[in-house]
């Protein structure tokens, strides 16, 4: 049998000069093993497009890992849109982008759908649905399930809380203080939140006008290198990815991390270093799963968004397990859960398989 990890090679690979816009579309399939594909669709700058490829490539396989340990029936993907460093699109490029990426889409014939993700949102997923009936997210009144980044931050609340039960003894959230980095679509639903626990706030944004969210929140600002080495309890990345290295790691004052940010290490290599400083890390696969639980629940199987709300909380559960496993073997939370992810994926592919 394909050992189908995330280290596995991508099942399909789309690099398409878009024919309307002209800009690099690139959607990674990396796994149907235990279902459709999803992962959303990312609209950001890049250098070089190849580097949108090389992101497609990573996010798309944790896609597959982070469908497996919610219990999805579902494999990863992901879309780039690799924008020229500096350039916005402006309302008649996005709708030809949009177009050209529900084109590709379409051309995958239901092994990928895609959703909201970073750039983009549930106006983007109704253009794109314009092409290809396989977009999730849509506005409610659209027939979608709608914005997802509230439910991502339900999912990344009860993961703080499990992370918080683990590595100091109380799920209390109120008594601790939190670093917020990044005040996006999901970052400031999460800094909301936390300010309503009473919990002591720092947080910070690349874009300045996101202050107003901080002060709201009653969240001391600072800058972003500073509120990643902030003096805290938890650490809660939710900006781009890429942000725990080799050199990030060792300046780090917090005692744990978790947050909705994907792909928050640069090589698997620095959970080992995380582990040695003794910071406990939560995988980003398990903690940014909320999205992709309750948009599958409530647009492919049919469940209220009440219902959806419970299975999101539901990674509290998975990631006290994987935290547990980790402790109990001496191993990184990192390994712990694409351990068990894998496990799951090769499963699923039995059953499905008939063996
Ligand atoms: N951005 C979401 C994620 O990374 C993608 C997504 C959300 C896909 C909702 C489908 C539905 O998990």
């Amino acid at each position: 049998t394909v050992d189908s990890d995330s280290e596995s090679p991508h099942e399909h690979v789309v690099v398409r000069r878009g024919t309307r816009s002209g800009l690099p579309i690139i959607v990674a399939v990396h796994s149907t093993a235990l279902g459709q594909a999803i992962g959303g669709c990312r609209l950001a700058n890049y250098p070089h497009w190849r580097d949108g490829l090389t992101d497609a490539l990573r996010l798309s396989a944790a896609m597959s890992d982070k469908c497996a340990l919610a219990g999805l029936p579902n494999g990863g993907g992901k879309t780039v849109v690799a924008l020229p460093p500096g350039r916005k699109p402006d309302r008649i490029t996005r709708r030809a982008v949009l177009h050209d990426v529900g084109d590709v889409i379409a051309g995958l014939a239901g092994a990928y759908a895609t959703g909201p993700d970073v750039g983009t949102g549930p106006d983007d997923m109704v253009t794109i649905a314009e092409r290809t009936a396989h977009a999730f997210c849509r506005p409610v009144d659209a027939g979608g399930s709608g914005d997802s980044s509230g439910h991502t931050a339900v999912g990344v609340l009860a993961a703080l809380r499990a992370l918080c039960a683990e590595r100091f003894g109380s799920a209390d959230l109120s008594a601790r203080s939190f670093a917020v980095l990044g005040l996006g679509r999901v970052g400031s639903h999460v800094l909301r939140m936390l300010a309503g626990t009473g919990a002591t706030l720092v947080a910070s944004d690349l874009d300045d006008s996101r202050r107003a969210l901080a002060d709201a929140a009653g969240a001391a600002w600072v800058g972003p290198r500073d509120c990643l080495t902030a003096d805290v309890d938890v650490l809660v990345p939710a900006a781009l990815g890429g942000l725990l290295t080799g050199h990030s790691v060792p300046r780090l004052r917090c005692a744990a991390i978790a947050g909705p940010a994907n792909n928050q290490l640069d090589t698997p290599a620095t959970a080992d270093l995380l582990h040695q400083r003794r910071i406990l890390w939560a995988p980003d696969i398990v903690v940014s799963a909320g999205g992709i639980i309750h948009a599958t629940a409530v647009e492919l199987h049919g469940e209220t968004s009440d219902q959806a709300a419970v299975r999101v909380r539901g990674i509290a559960d998975t990631l006290t397990g994987v935290l547990r496993t980790a402790r109990a073997t001496g191993s990184t939370p990192a390994a712990a859960a694409r351990l068990r992810a894998g496990q799951r994926i090769r499963d699923g592919q039995r059953i499905r398989d008939g063996h």
